[in-house]
This record gives C-alpha cells, structure tokens and sequence, in this order.
C-alpha cells in the first residue's frame, strides 16, 4: 500500500514537472449536469470527470444523470455499459467497463412519488443486469439474475419510488457468476433518493461520499489473478480487495470544511468485499440514517462500520481547529480467517482529507433532536419464521441455484428472519425487494428502529429481524454482499407469491 502510494506521488510530482497533459479523449460532452441537492464542485470542472485527481484536490460528485423528461413527476434516463479506456489513476489509462462512460456511473437522484423509467443498454460483451440496491421496486425492474440482458440487447427499468423511501442507494450488476469481475471493471453508482419535504435544512450541504477500492498492475490495468494461483485463492475465500482507495473516482480527496459548519455525508460501501471501519480523527460525528433512511434521532458516534453494499448517512460538525486538517480512515477491521488474513490487515487507511478554511467561524447549528418516524413492524403480526445459516459459500447448506425457490411466503405476511453465521469469516447478509428492522444480535435487543437491506453477520454471530412482505411479489435474492461470496453460490431465492396465488409453503419447506 505505501510502496504503491509513493509510486503514485512520484508519477504526479513528475507529472506536475513536465506538465504531463491529460488525455482529452477522455471528456464527456454531457450529463455533467449535477443534482441540486448535493453541492460541489465538479460544476466547474465539467469534461474533467474521470481524469485522475491528484491526491488532496477537492471532492468532486459524479455527475447527476441527465433526466431527459419534462412532464412532472417523472424521471427518464438512459445509461449505457460498456468497456472504455479511462483515468482512473494519475497519468495513467486503464481497461475499464464504465456506464455512460464514467467509473464509478453517474448518479442517479430521485423523489418519492417519482415514476423512473431507465432504458439501458448492454454494449459489453458479455451479459449484464442493473439492480437498483435496496430499492423497492417490482421484480421485472430488480435486475437481479433471473433477468439477465445479453450483449447488444436493451431493457427498461421501470418502477415507482414508494412514499417513506427517501435514502442513499446504489445501482450496480448483478449477473450470475459474474457480479465480482464487473463491479471490479468499474460498474457501480449512486442512487439518490429525496423526500419531498427534508426534515434537515438545506442550509447543510451534502457530500457524496462512494467507497471502492482496486487492484492494478505496475502498467495501471486492473488486476484479476489468473484462475488455480495463491492470489485467486485468497480472492475466491476473502473476495478481493485492492491497495487503492477510491472515493468517487478520486484517491485521497479533500472535503473543505468552515469551523462551526455542518455537512451531511452520503456513504456507501460499493467494494466487493473491503468492509470499512470509519473514523474522523479528533470528531465524532452523527450518525443519522441507514440503508433505508433517516433514523429517528441522531446517535452520536466514535466510529461506524459499513459492511459491503451498505449505507450510511452522517452528520459532520466542524469542531476542529481552524486551518487545520484531519483524515478520514478507516480503521483495522479483522473480518478474516485468520490463515487468509491479508497482510495490511492491521494498517489503517487514509480514505479522504477534511481541511479547516481560515475564514471565520460560523455558530456550530442545533442538530434536529428528531428526524422523521419510522413504523414499527410488529412482532405479534409474525407468521413465520426463516432461519439462515451461513457456512463458507453455502446457504442453509446450499449453492445458488436459479431454477430453484429457496423459500416460498404469502404476499403480505410479516416473518422473522434468523440469521446465523457459522463460520469464522463476516458474511453480510442482504435481502432484496424488502427493507428490513433488526430485532437483536446475539440475543441482545436492538436499542432503535431503522430500515436495513444489508446486515453484517460477523464470525459466528446471530441476528434476527423483521420483514414485511408487503409491497411487489416476485422472486426476490438474498445473499451474502462479498461478491465474489454470491458468485460461488451464496445466495438464495425467496418467492413471495401473487396476492390471490395459494401458498406452497407446506409442501416446498
Ligand atoms: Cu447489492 Cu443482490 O445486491
Ligand atoms: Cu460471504
């Protein structure tokens, strides 16, 4: 990791020297048109997108896609995947599979109420599918593997966005087998969903903050093992992580910070298998939404852990000293079998750059005491119960299988859902087409309610939450998030059955 940091200093410094021109091939003609609600500043800097940043250059937003509608209500895009040839480290290019030709996508924001509708396209050689990750949505729309689109082939993503839904979400493929390799390629984005009215004033600015990290060889192209080598072993029983840390599409960027000023911070954990245990040195901070949204009440925090495929939101005060600078890290987090624990494991990692302004100081703002309701889902309604037990790629002892139903429910019943993992590597467990509440973990009671997709099961730990199944039947996956974990097989289907269909239930379980 440092070895490869200084390498990258180097190149730049030779860079700035012989001012090493950016290639130009590179600059988008569109759709640098960004989102009113997040600020920053990639507006002035259209055409730059996915030209390397040098480490310590401002945090730029991917750009909003463009909505080609005009009729209320309504959002329309188009997004395309495809291989390109992009910057994704200093002055060098790589092979890259992008969507609309930026690593990572352009991100797509939305309202509740919202009727989207997204033509996609499939230019890669190989298939593809675009699931909209926590999203409730109906199944035709989930892009999960049974609705795989071949190469050249079109498909539209319709659905509605469901009142209560406002959050942080991500889009990404998800076909059979080749989930990992493809978001490694670069195909991953943000997926913004607004409320109509915020409970938060927009006298806060908001960042996006898109987490991923690579792996790339000395000439910059990314870096799979070859299949039956030690590296591939440890990426199929680890998933693989790489060296470079991305936010956005930069490495070490800067958020600029006032002291007395409050930011609110869209994290989401968009590598395959990296699980990020993150700290602002010398803050706290709030954290103050999950998967599904805002929480009832801020909760003040040290650190947060994001499993893969999460999310987080998080409220930032500037309590620092002014023209001072503080890093965002993530922390050593030992999710591993001990014998493929990699050997950074231990390191902590710089993630992005907070710097105070000299300007003067602004009153630090009350922070709301509450954020919004969230609905209870209650136990007494539970019909059933679902018990999951992890073991190393396997699911209740099972390999994916697409032509098989995992577990059938009836459309609107709540269950309990039990999941353990046996095993002495964290697996975190997400379910699709639902948000979920947690009830425990371990057998303690969760202390408040908050909508979830995605769950870390660490080593040998247990949860138990709560799911209604109460908006779109249809089969829906549930697997472990490494991704290199789901394409081994570690996944399953639940079908929630038509409103008028009879339940199966006795004779498949
Ligand atoms: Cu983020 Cu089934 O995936
Ligand atoms: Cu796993």
């Amino acid at each position: 990791m440092r070895k490869h940091f200084i390498g990258i200093v180097l190149i730049l410094w030779v860079g700035a020297i012989f001012g090493m021109a950016q290639p130009t091939q590179l600059q988008l003609t569109s759709q640098v048109n960004n989102g009113a609600a997040l600020q920053d500043s990639s507006a002035e800097m259209p055409g730059k997108y996915n030209l390397a940043s040098k480490p310590g250059e401002l945090l730029r937003h991917p750009p909003a896609i463009e909505n080609v509608s005009d009729k209320p209500n309504t959002v329309e895009v188009s997004l395309v995947a495809e291989p390109d040839r992009l910057s994704l480290l200093p002055g060098k290019l790589t092979d890259v599979y992008a969507y609309n030709g930026m690593v990572p996508g352009p991100t797509l924001e939305v309202t509740e109420g919202d009727k989207v509708t997204i033509r996609f396209k499939n230019n890669l050689p190989e298939e593809t599918t675009v699931h909209w990750h926590g999203i409730k949505l109906p199944f035709a729309a989930d892009g999960s593997p049974l609705h795989a689109v071949a190469p050249g082939e079109e498909y539209v993503y319709e659905y509605t966005i469901l009142p209560g839904s406002a959050g942080t979400y991500w889009y990404h493929p998800h076909p059979h087998h080749r989930t990992a390799w493809q978001v490694g390629m670069g195909l991953y984005g943000a997926m913004i969903v607004h409320p109509k009215e915020d409970p938060l004033p927009n006298s806060i600015s908001s960042k996006l903050i898109l987490l991923s990290d690579n792996r790339f060889t000395e000439e910059g192209e990314l870096d799979f093992p070859d299949p039956g080598t030690r590296q591939a072993r440890m990426d199929e029983m680890n998933g693989r992580e790489g060296d470079v840390l991305f936010v956005n599409d930069q490495i070490m960027p800067t958020i600029d910070i006032r002291k007395g000023e409050t930011q609110r911070w869209r994290i989401i954990n968009a590598s395959g298998a990296r699980i990020y245990r993150l700290a602002l040195e010398g803050h706290t901070f709030w954290h103050i939404g999950s998967d599904g949204g805002l929480f009832e009440k801020p909760v003040e925090k040290q650190e947060i852990i994001l499993s893969n495929g999460e999310r987080a939101e998080i409220l930032v005060q500037g309590t620092g000293q002014k023209d001072a600078e503080y890093v965002f890290q993530t922390l050593p987090y030992d999710r591993y079998m001990p014998h493929t624990r990699p050997k950074d494991w231990s390191e902590t990692k710089d993630v992005l750059r907070v710097s105070y302004s000299k300007e003067k100081t602004t009153k630090l703002a009350q922070i709301p005491k509450t954020l919004r309701f969230v609905p209870p889902i209650d136990t007494v309604e539970a019909t059933g119960t679902q018990t999951m037990l992890l073991s190393q790629g396997l699911i209740n002892s099972k390999k994916m299988d697409l032509d098989r139903v995992d577990v059938t429910v009836p459309y609107g019943a709540t269950e309990i859902w039990e999941v353990e993992n046996l095993v002495g590597m964290d697996h975190p467990f997400h379910l699709h087409g639902f948000q979920f509440q947690l009830i425990s973990r371990n057998g303690q009671p969760v202390t408040f309610r908050r909508w979830e997709d995605t769950i870390n099961l660490p080593k040998r730990e247990k949860a138990r939450f709560i799911v209604h199944y109460d908006t779109y039947p249809g089969k829906w996956m549930y697997h472990c998030h490494i991704l290199d974990h789901e394409d081994d097989g570690m996944m399953g289907i639940l079908e929630v059955l038509q409103p008028n269909q009879q339940s199966t239930k006795m004779e498949t379980q």
